[in-house]
């Protein structure tokens, strides 16, 4: 282990601030949609900007995040291109390697999308936007959280497409950030869904069960 780690700073460099910039990236998105969501939960100030309308106001919260993941996307591969290569990494076995982890993320990432919805996928419970019951299909039949390990994934490719170590650096900073963000929403999911069945019993199962999209565990 300590060979490994003396051997990191051939391996990546670290003297670069696109480096920095692309963890700090990394790490805000999370950060950020699970303040904004809680905030959202509890006071509803989103809901109330746009009026009463959550659905809306949700869409607008997707449209952030998405556009933050971009901009995440295009800050990691611009810290790659300013990282040394390495031998062991620019085969064809681990570019073919790469772009299948790619492809394979995308499968997860946009199968996940497609059975939660846009609202399901960006945090609608947290908008009273609840699912009617969990989704069990593909692919949350293989992962709980086929978002975060589909994401983690393509960093991945991407770092043996590019032939970079630092990739392989930064994706463990990724995986690292959405274990962390696993273990603190997916309590705080549950117990949105458990207060649900809470009133449900109260109002003798009719009510509250509204028909809409929500989304599993993110
Ligand atoms: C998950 O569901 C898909 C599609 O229904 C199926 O093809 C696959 O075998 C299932 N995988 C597991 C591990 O159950």
């Amino acid at each position: 282990m300590s060979s490994l780690l003396d051997s990191l700073p051939g391996l990546v460099d670290f003297s670069q601030k696109s480096l920095l910039l692309s963890a700090t990236a990394i790490a805000f998105n999370p950060t950020f949609w699970n303040i904004v969501a809680r905030r959202e939960y509890h006071t509803k100030f989103l809901t109330r900007t746009f009026g009463g309308n959550s659905q809306a106001a949700c869409y607008a919260l997707a449209i952030t995040i998405f556009s933050l993941g971009l901009v995440r996307d295009f800050l990691y591969e611009r810290a790659l291109r300013h990282q040394p290569s390495h031998p062991a990494l620019e085969g064809t076995v681990p570019t073919a390697a790469g772009y299948a982890l790619v492809a394979l993320g995308n499968i997860l990432v946009i199968s996940s999308t497609w059975q939660l919805g846009i609202t399901g996928t960006f945090l609608g419970d947290y908008f009273g936007i609840l699912m009617d019951s969990m989704v069990t299909g593909f692919p949350f039949n293989i992962t709980n959280a086929p978002m975060y390990y589909g994401s983690t994934m393509s960093f991945l490719g991407t770092a043996l497409i590019f032939g970079k170590p630092a990739g392989i650096f930064l994706t463990g900073v990724v995986l690292l950030v959405y274990l962390v963000a696993i273990q603190f929403e997916n309590p705080f999911t549950s117990e949105i869904y458990a207060k649900r069945e809470r009133a449900r019993a109260k109002t003798g199962g009719k009510k509250g069960g509204k028909k809409v999209e929500g989304k599993k565990e993110l």
